[in-house]
This record gives structure tokens, C-alpha cells and sequence, in this order.
């Protein structure tokens, strides 16, 4: 199944975003998205290039893994701050850079949006940028997803639309990122608000705290693409301590990374269904629609 752009798998959606650090993440979300069927985005965050040192191997490895797989893969590069490393996508086979000036004033966040947007859309990028705060970033301190301030507000929303002319907008709905624990409480009524303000479709981030039912209320609603990166980390964790605790003489790291794969494998599956309304999601798939991430 060959590579497809990330505009045409989110018009097609509402579909599943998983961030990949590793090699593994990727070979599990590709495996995850098999098993359900459905497909999916992989995406490399400026944070994970920061921790390979460049973005070269770990796109190549990523983009290796996605050109085998058997559904539908788009390849996205996420929250990036550094316009050197956006001006990398096209080179590595993106097809899509979320572009994220979410920490400046409103005026400045608009203007380099909408210079990124440009260049991306010169080379054939999709583009998404954030408007508003989903908190929880690495290296932020944590913010309050239900303050006042932590929200995006649907006029503003469309004149930042108009003004950068990006594809898809994140947007500031009661989640924040790094969540371990599923209990998110999403705000549908400014979804819906959102979504009839703006018409490019709606990103939701930090996704591995909202609850299943609360994600399909949310897709119900209007957003297009859900973004899951800590869910994936907390299963294959729990896994390697799972492993390790029963196995301290293990040194071989495909003894213990194999069954943690396995983990975010079956984790992307149950996200994949939820978002995509299988009702199958629930059965079987042993996660909690509340408390510790899968
Ligand atoms: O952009 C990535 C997502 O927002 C991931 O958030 O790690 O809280 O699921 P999460
Ligand atoms: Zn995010």
C-alpha cells in the first residue's frame, strides 16, 4: 500500500495520529491499524527528532515501515517549533507538518503560521497549526485544561484560519498532553461551536486522557483527527516492568521488546476502533474506558 497524502486520509476520517519515538512505535501502529483495518497517520514529533539528534533516521525508518503496510499510512511531522526542521519535511518523505507558534501572542502566532504555510504548501504539505493551549507539553509546566484561558474560541478560530490558511487547526477542548489517566473531560459544546465556525477539519491532542466514549462524542462532533503519543509509552512500559519483573536474567532486548510491541499494538487497534465507531472496540480489547491509560 503505498504512502497517501494526510489531507486524504483525515477527509476520509475521523482517523487515529500516533506519535512514533521508536522503531517499534512504528512497526505497532502499522500492525495496530492492520488489525483493525483502518488507516492511520504516523508522526514524528520535533521532540523525537531532538532525542535521535536528526530527523534523517528516524523518518527513513518510519517511512521503511509505513510503504510496507497493508492499509492506508500518511506521514506527519508534529508540533514543530524550529523552521529548520520544517524546511526538512518535503526531503523526507512527509506528507504533512503541524506547525506550532501555539506559545506566541495571537498576531505572532499568525504570522509565522502562515510564512511556514506557505513554504509547506509550495512543496505539497498539508499543514496544521494550534490555536489556543493543550497543555502538558514536554518541558512546560502543567496548565489547568479546564482554566479559562485553555480554550479555543470559535471567532478567533476563524479569522486565524482565514489569516494562515492552514488545513487543519488543533484546537483547545479540555484535553491535555501526557495524560496517564483516561479521565479528560472534553467540552462537545464548543466542538460543535468550532466545528460550525471553521471548516478544516479539527485536531484533538493529548488523546490518550479522554476516555473512549468521550473520543466518540468528539468525532460525533466534529473533530478529524485524534492525535494519541502517551498511550503508546504507558503500554510499552508496563510491559518491559511486567516482563523484566518476571524475567530479571533477560538481556536480550527482543525478549522484552517483543511482547511490549505486541502492547501498543493492540492499544493503537482499540484507539483505531473507537475513533472509527467499530463497536467491536470494547470487546475483547481489555482497556478501561476510564482510569490508567492502556
Ligand atoms: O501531538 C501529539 C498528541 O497530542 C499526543 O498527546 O501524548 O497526550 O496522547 P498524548
Ligand atoms: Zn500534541
Amino acid at each position: 500500500m503505498p504512502l497517501v497524502p494526510t489531507g486524504q486520509v483525515v477527509a476520509a476520517g475521523p482517523v487515529c495520529a500516533f506519535n512514533v519515538i521508536t522503531l517499534e512505535h512504528a512497526e505497532a501502529i502499522v500492525a495496530g491499524a492492520e488489525a483493525a483495518g483502518r488507516p492511520v497517520v504516523l508522526q514524528v514529533s520535533e521532540n523525537a527528532v531532538r532525542f535521535h539528534r536528526r530527523l534523517a533516521p528516524v523518518a527513513a525508518a518510519t517511512r521503511a515501515v509505513a510503504a510496507a503496510a497493508t492499509v492506508d499510512v500518511a506521514l506527519h511531522l508534529d508540533h514543530v517549533v524550529s523552521a529548520d526542521l520544517w524546511r526538512q519535511a518535503p526531503e523526507h518523505g512527509f506528507g504533512s507538518v503541524m506547525i506550532d507558534a501555539s506559545r506566541l501572542p495571537y498576531q505572532e502566532n499568525v504570522a509565522a503560521t502562515r510564512a511556514a504555510a506557505e513554504f509547506a504548501h509550495a512543496h505539497g504539505l498539508w499543514v496544521e497549526a494550534e490555536l489556543g493551549t493543550v497543555g502538558g507539553k514536554d518541558g512546560e509546566p502543567p496548565i489547568d485544561p479546564h482554566a479559562p484561558g485553555a480554550r479555543t474560541e470559535p471567532a478567533e478560530a476563524a479569522s486565524y484560519v482565514a489569516q494562515t490558511d492552514v488545513d487543519a487547526l488543533a484546537v483547545a477542548v479540555g484535553s491535555a498532553h501526557a495524560m496517564t489517566v483516561r479521565d479528560a473531560a472534553l467540552d462537545h459544546d464548543l466542538i460543535e461551536r468550532l466545528r460550525a465556525a471553521i471548516a478544516v477539519p479539527l485536531v484533538l491532542h493529548g488523546s490518550s486522557g479522554v476516555p473512549d466514549d468521550e473520543l466518540r462524542r468528539a468525532v460525533a462532533g466534529g473533530i478529524g483527527k485524534v492525535n494519541i503519543g502517551t498511550a503508546l509509552n504507558v503500554a510499552l512500559t508496563g510491559s518491559v516492568r511486567r516482563t523484566l519483573d518476571v524475567h530479571p536474567e533477560m538481556v536480550d532486548p527482543r525478549r522484552w521488546l517483543a511482547p511490549a510491541r505486541e502492547a501498543m499494538a493492540e492499544c493503537v487497534a482499540h484507539f483505531c476502533r473507537v475513533v472509527s465507531g467499530d463497536a467491536a472496540a470494547g470487546a475483547g480489547s481489555g482497556l478501561a474506558s476510564t482510569g490508567a491509560v492502556p
